[in-house]
């Protein structure tokens, strides 16, 4: 269409269109990125991953990774977090490899005798352990035990994706173990050797064992501390450096809630992906009841109002990840609690 033929609005607006532009006013083709709230059932995530160990050999794909994808997302689960569970069989390797992608392991299924290896130092994988695989970390997964490993994979790919990701493969399949069991947190935690503060320009891979979480939660549990009104016991893993968040883009937290606990609503501007780590609830966004049983894992999209309900007479666990570090770094975090 010649500029000259343009009557009326709806003809500018396919003009416009025709040459890849478009008028603030029109609002008929903006892109949608919001998102609703989405729950993932184990025993179907678990069957797929299970049949992939038979029919998925580890020359077939460099991970054998079954991903969340949010039906509303084309190929994502939320907009900034990614998501998937990882399985390794006993004899397998997962080759190493590194990326700009940060990430973390959430052991669901721990066995003795496999090892996340991040530059050299292997890091055991036993349930309820959280392990970090900072940005252009070489990594691979190993599993010299006797069965399965699974784990939840969280990367910020996503936010990454806001530039470009850049990734490449190790020369060989396994990095050798250069360094002992343990050497990052002994070094690089609590007790910290000065002289090497430089030594890596990303924080260390650090491992928080399942053993110590549950001693901090069990003492906030014990204490006479009243637990936080929207999310009860709410502890978050630390960055080792900074005392921080675990990483510069998400947070990695875990949560108690006591028997028969109603949380109060509060929305946030930032994702959180939950799994349910041990034991049932209800979780409450913009009024729908999530329902979510042990390793359910499920979504709350940015702004939405919820709440956590512990309809049974035992402790629940919710594992989260929660991208409000990025927010918070960019000065966009925005966060309403509504009284109960
Ligand atoms: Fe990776
Ligand atoms: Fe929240």
């Amino acid at each position: 269409m010649d500029i000259g033929r343009v009557q009326d609005v709806s003809d500018l607006n396919d003009w416009l269109k025709e040459r890849n532009l478009n008028g603030h006013w029109n609002h008929s083709d903006r892109e949608h990125e919001e998102f609703k709230p989405f729950l993932w059932k184990w025993p179907e995530i678990h069957a797929g991953l299970m049949k992939a160990t038979e029919l998925v050999p580890m020359d077939m794909t460099g991970r054998r990774t079954v991903q969340l994808r949010n039906p509303e997302l084309r190929g994502r689960m939320s907009n900034t977090i990614h998501m998937s569970i990882q399985c390794v069989m006993p004899g397998e390797i997962a080759e190493a490899h590194r990326h700009t992608a940060a990430a973390i392991r959430y052991v669901i299924h721990g066995v003795s005798g496999a090892y996340t290896v991040v530059d050299g130092e292997p890091l055991p994988m036993e349930t309820g352990d959280l392990i970090t695989t900072p940005g252009w970390c070489f990594h691979d997964h190993i599993n010299e035990g006797s069965e399965p490993v699974m784990w939840l994979d969280v990367l910020d790919a996503r936010i990454v994706a806001l530039g470009r990701g850049l990734g490449e493969t190790y020369p060989g399949r396994q990095q050798p173990r250069e360094r002992a069991i343990g050497y990052s947190n002994k070094t690089q935690g609590h007790v910290k050797a000065s002289w090497l503060k430089h030594e890596r320009l990303t924080p260390p891979a650090m491992r928080y064992p399942w053993t110590e979480t549950d001693a901090a939660i069990q003492a906030l549990r014990e204490s006479e501390v009243e637990p936080d009104p929207y999310d009860g016991y709410h502890v978050t893993y630390t960055h080792p450096i900074n005392g921080g968040p675990t990483l510069p883009t998400f947070a990695c937290e875990l949560q108690i809630g006591s028997p028969r606990l109603t949380t109060q609503d509060h929305r946030h501007i930032s994702t959180t992906i939950y799994q349910a780590f041990r034991g049932s609830g209800v979780t409450v966004v913009d009024g729908e009841r999530l329902e979510w049983s042990e390793g359910d894992i499920f979504v709350v999209p940015p702004w939405s109002w919820h709440h956590h309900e512990n309809v049974s007479d035992s402790d629940n666990i919710l594992f989260s990840v929660d991208d409000w570090p990025t927010f918070k770094a960019l000065d966009l975090y925005r966060e309403e609690g509504k009284d109960a």
